[in-house]
């Protein structure tokens, strides 16, 4: 690598963790004022990260680009990516509008895998955004990909992730059907869940109004 790609290359990734901080600082904001308003935190965690530069280049391999710092600025979306995990359904979707509302965070596409799960019956929802970062010369806009799912789903996921590691791609079906079988449960698990949950939230209102009356 020639010093000037190495320039590039470095400057390249202090874009990237400038708007992942950013991001997380954004993103961290929204929540807290959502708990303040509303008297509870609709997030288990978040997770953040930076692609690292190997599994960048393996994306362009697989897709026939030519591995260079043009490219992944071009073509690989998810250098910057953060995962938001909540308890319930319902918290999924108030993410997602505390997201589309904000004016730091620019929506510029979705991709809805609860409503459609993919294939292999993997469930989350996709927001892909652009972030602004402020440099010496001006004002630049980062792609990030933010990840939203239940915990549930985050379960299935990582395990799934886990699998397809250990089989390096060429996943048998059997482990296939059992992991799509299990993607039902699980989405049928977050649906019980979610009535459970508002089922309470009813039961302590009366329970609150008996007390005020
Ligand atoms: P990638 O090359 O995987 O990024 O695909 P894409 O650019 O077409 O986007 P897509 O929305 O399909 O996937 C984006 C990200 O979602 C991936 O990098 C994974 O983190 C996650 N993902 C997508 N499909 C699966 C899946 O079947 N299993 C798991 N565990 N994660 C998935
Ligand atoms: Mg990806």
């Amino acid at each position: 690598m020639s010093e000037e790609t190495k320039k590039e290359l470095e400057r390249l990734m202090l874009k990237y963790r400038a708007a992942l901080k950013t991001l997380e600082t954004q993103i961290s904001i929204l929540i807290q004022d959502f708990e303040q308003k509303n008297n509870y935190n609709p997030v288990e965690h978040v997770k953040s990260r930076i692609k690292k530069l190997e599994s960048a280049e393996n994306k362009l391999i697989s897709r026939n680009y030519e591995v260079t710092i043009k490219n992944i600025e071009k073509h690989v979306h998810d250098m910057v990516g953060v995962r938001i995990v909540c308890a319930f359904l319902s918290d999924v979707y108030k993410i997602i509008e505390m997201i589309e509302n904000s004016e730091t965070i620019e929506v510029y596409a979705k991709k809805d895998y609860i409503s459609h799960p993919k294939e292999s019956g993997y469930s989350s929802y996709h927001l892909l955004v652009y972030v602004p970062v402020y440099l010496l010369d001006g004002k630049v806009m980062i792609e990030a990909e933010i990840q939203i799912r239940t915990l549930a789903m985050d379960f299935w996921a990582s395990l799934d992730h886990k699998i397809r590691y250990k089989f390096a791609g060429a996943v048998p079906k059997e482990v296939k059907d059992n992991m799509y079988k299990c993607a039902i449960d699980i989405n049928d698990l977050d649906h019980k869940m979610l009535i459970l949950n508002d089922r309470m939230q009813v039961y302590k209102e009366d329970q609150e109004n008996e007390e005020h009356s």
